[in-house]
């Protein structure tokens, strides 16, 4: 089981109906552990006590973005749940899976610069309205960079920055291709359109799992880094629990 491995990770799976509160105590037992990665020291040099703290306001600032618009309830913990489990998956030290996991909290937090009238409209957008929705990447960035612990090379900043790039680079804000986008931000973008593509949207309706991870898979290599597919793949059915019990939660909350 991905999170109930020989190396005590916590098993996912037991937030099953237990009330929401057990998705945060998830995030807790992934924090105390002592495994830590030169890299994700470098990424995260913060006491466990702190980055747990940070979690929970992660996740706050997630919650106000998802608020915004109903269509999108839960978004923000559903990337960041499965960004952390893909990131497990790739073998990343569980620590730096935890890094993934508030950048999943907090991917769209740059949405919260973006008019209403544009995020909720109903219908096509207009060039120019499409333009400003694809600031929002820049503007979140903005907002968290002056959290010392989430800037830094391939840091949280980063990983908000670019999580609009594809791996052909012909995404945005920078056009990054390939390995040069920052690893956290490959693996969002993975469990981004995941998240995204179940939901109903106002200019289209869900998509079904079979389908989206379809899409997925047909766009590995041109949206997305084929090794982060990969991962995905291996765990779709555990990530498809995952979000059956998350949403299950959300409709009785
Ligand atoms: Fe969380
Ligand atoms: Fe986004």
């Amino acid at each position: 089981m991905l999170f109930g491995d020989a190396e005590g990770r916590t098993d996912l799976c037991s937030m099953s109906g237990a009330g929401k509160n057990s998705l945060g105590n998830i995030f807790r037992a992934e924090d105390t552990s002592s495994r830590l990665s030169s890299q994700s020291e470098r990424n995260f040099p913060i006491p466990d006590a702190v980055q747990m703290t940070v979690h929970q306001l992660a996740e706050s600032l997630g919650n106000a973005i998802d608020a915004k618009d109903h269509c999108t309830r839960s978004h923000s913990e559903e990337v960041a749940v499965v960004s952390q489990a893909i990131g497990l998956q790739l073998g990343l030290p569980p620590r730096t899976a935890d890094i993934l996991h508030i950048a999943g909290h907090l991917h769209d937090i740059g949405k919260i610069g973006i008019p209403d009238s544009i995020l909720k409209k109903q219908g096509p957008l207009t060039d120019r309205e499409y333009a400003t929705i694809k600031r929002h990447p820049e503007m979140g960035a903005a907002i968290i960079e002056p959290v010392t612990c989430l800037s830094g090379n391939n840091g949280i900043v980063d990983m908000v920055l670019h999580h609009h790039e594809r791996f052909d680079g012909k995404g945005y804000p920078d056009g990054l291709a390939g390995e040069d986008i920052p690893l956290g931000a490959r693996v969002i973008a993975v469990a981004d359109t995941l998240s995204a593509m179940l939901q109903d949207r106002p200019y289209r309706r869900a998509r079904s799992y079979v389908e989206v991870v379809a899409e997925i898979q047909q766009c590995s290599g041109s949206q997305f880094d084929p090794r982060i597919v990969e991962a995905f793949m291996d765990i779709r059915e555990t990530v498809q629990g995952y979000l059956l019990s998350m949403r299950e939660l959300c409709a009785v909350l």
